[in-house]
């Protein structure tokens, strides 16, 4: 027995499972899936097979061929879930396992009809990433494993069920409706996905359309009307869109991430649905994915970085094809303010400051950070500027055709750059910048005239000086978000309100822009903000928002009032991530 995955009891010496079966029916009134799964194997198996899974009833479990197959679960671990053994009898070729999940299953939010655009129906969604697909069905979890799948999702009259997967149609029967899919490319298990709901689409390009609820759906397909060219830009880059179409799903506002890069239908926050396009850079992210990530991803979690520095790096690289270097130097300016405030939440020596990190026995979720991103992107932008951008492109195109559709540690990459680029790794000092903590002194700067003069208009507001009011609303909204987050604070109430009279921030359509607002409101226990932060509280489970805004409310025994209330008010509606995050804010909070 050998584990290679913190996070998962995957077990590299047993049989490998290579294409999935799934059967499932949501039961919304008592939050269950139920139904089967049924594993196909390399080839005929025997013996044990170590599989994961997390609040998982399961029912029973035969070969293909109908002979029983014993099967044990071990004790629940809080993080990994338990282990579900199976022993295998000879000439096993699949096994048919039949389950039910838990109403706590953490890798699926059951909305209330209340927490929907429409109101009248309820809605379900997964979110997988990083080890939750477990407690949707048993597999083996670890992004080492990839598997091809077929999925039957029988739903209520009314209801549409939409997968990271292709559409191959429905048929009515007896128990509703049963939509089929078929994910002909492999894919690790924490890019499995689903969505039930009363959802409507629109075409928006030659292989996009967006899902969404009836009364999103217009406003998603003026938002996102620019994907095709997006595509089109990173096919210029890292070459053909491998996975057919590129569809996306707008979800309730519930939904934790701003994106998730499910393969063939992205899942999306309706925070992005500013009304002018400005938040699009989640979608450029989340195609990057594509290649960097559902192509090539991380072995397990202590890679991570590869995932996610890559794909901010092409995130960056693409947003210079689409808006220009200037917006790519914001984006970066923005970054680096996430990356500063990620270090100080773990402190420069901290092993979660490496690219390389070491999480046996941590939980992946309570350490999520801008690090690998941010860190990692700053890495990839120096190997780039250090080989030259024409060298590294091929580099990049090499690292993807010699890696897709596997998943890969820091070390097998290092060993690849090496030999393609040999001598690039010691010149950059690699071995710091993915062992070490903090961020190397050699991480390259992204400045421009633009960011200093934003730093300026923001320090001067704080001593009284106020720019003209036209050159504060001709900003745009990168722009405003720097000038917000480098404002001093707190602030006077008079000063905060002549700010909302200027740029009209209550009434932000931008979320990143009302956001940063509603955290210096809070930091400034600017009582008139209040009933907008519950609202915003009440609403939207995005972790990116929900986080800074209680981290802001621990500021006076006031605000901290008002955010116990509304977490109480709201916690039941709560995805579980967020709401561990809201109580990880507030247990840091002084007394009283
Ligand atoms: N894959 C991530 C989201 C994720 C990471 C979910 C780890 C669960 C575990 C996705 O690509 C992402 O990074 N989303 C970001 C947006 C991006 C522009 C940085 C987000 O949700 O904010
Ligand atoms: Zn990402």
């Amino acid at each position: 027995m050998s584990r290679t995955d913190p996070h998962s009891f995957f077990d590299p010496d047993h049989p490998l499972v290579r294409r999935l079966e799934l059967f499932l029916r949501p039961d919304f009134p008592s939050k269950t899936l139920s139904g089967e799964v049924l594993l196909h194997f390399d080839g005929a198996s025997s013996g044990p097979l170590d599989l994961d899974s997390d609040g998982l009833r399961i029912l029973s479990a035969a070969a293909q061929d109908g002979r029983p197959v014993h099967h044990a679960l071990g004790d629940p671990d809080p993080i990994l879930g338990r282990r579900l053994t199976l022993d295998l009898p000879p000439g096993t070729e699949a096994v048919r396992i039949a389950f039910a999940t838990s109403p706590e299953a953490t890798g699926l939010q059951w909305l209330e009809p209340a927490q929907t655009a429409g109101g009248s129906l309820p809605f379900l969604f997964s979110q997988c990433q990083p080890h939750h697909a477990r407690s949707i069905f048993p597999c083996q979890d670890s992004p080492r494993v990839r598997v091809t799948y077929r999925a039957e999702i029988t739903v209520p009259e009314g209801f549409t069920a939409v997968m990271a997967a292709a559409p191959l149609g429905a048929r009515s029967g007896p128990e509703g409706r049963t939509f089929l899919f078929e994910m002909p490319q492999p894919i690790p298990t924490y890019l499995f996905a689903l969505a039930v709901g009363r959802l409507e689409s629109r075409e928006i390009g030659p292989r996009s359309r967006i899902w969404a609820e009836p009364e999103t759906v217009e406003a998603a397909a003026f938002e996102f009307a620019g994907t095709e060219s997006m595509i089109a830009a990173a096919e210029g880059i890292f070459g053909p869109y491998p996975w057919d179409r590129y569809d996306m799903l707008v979800l309730p506002p519930s939904f934790p991430y701003g994106g998730m890069e499910n393969p063939r239908l992205t899942f999306l926050t309706p925070t992005l649905l500013a009304g002018d396009r400005s938040l699009v850079a989640v979608v450029v992210h989340e195609l990057a994915h594509s290649w960097t990530g559902n192509l090539v991803t991380n072995a397990t979690m202590n890679d991570f970085w590869l995932n996610e520095g890559f794909t901010v790096w092409a995130e960056r690289r693409l947003l210079e094809v689409l808006k220009g270097k200037e917006a790519a130097a914001l984006a970066w300016a923005l970054g680096q303010r996430a990356l500063d405030r990620a270090m100080e939440r773990f402190g420069p020596d901290s092993p979660l400051t490496r690219l390389k990190t070491d999480l046996w026995g941590v939980d992946p979720d309570a350490v999520y950070s801008e690090v690998p991103y941010e860190k990692g992107a700053r890495f990839v932008a120096l190997l780039e500027k250090t080989a030259g951008r024409d060298v590294f492109d091929r580099f990049i195109r090499d690292y993807i055709g010699r890696f897709r559709f596997t998943s890969i540690t820091t070390e097998e990459f290092l060993a690849f750059l090496e030999e393609r680029l040999p001598g690039l790794a010691g010149q950059v000092s690699a071995e710091a910048w993915l062992y070490r903590p903090g961020l190397p002194a050699n991480a390259p700067r992204f400045e421009s005239a633009r960011m200093a003069l934003l730093l300026r208009m923001a320090s001067g507001w704080g001593q009284g000086e106020r720019p003209p009011a036209e050159d504060l609303r001709a900003l745009n909204p990168d722009e405003t978000l720097l000038f917000l987050q480098n404002l001093p604070r707190p602030l006077p109430a008079d000063s905060l309100r002549e700010l909302d009279g200027l740029l009209g921030l209550s009434g932000q359509g931008n979320y990143e822009i009302l956001v940063e607002w509603l955290t210096i409101a809070a930091q400034s226990d600017f009582e008139t903000a209040f009933p907008k932060i519950e609202e915003v509280l009440s609403r939207v489970g995005r972790m990116k928002f929900v986080r800074p805004l209680f981290k802001a409310l621990s500021a006076t025994a006031r605000t901290r009032a008002l955010a116990r209330r509304i977490f109480e008010a709201n916690r039941a509606r709560y995805h579980t991530l967020t709401r561990r995050v809201a109580e990880a804010e507030m247990a840091a909070y002084p007394e009283g």
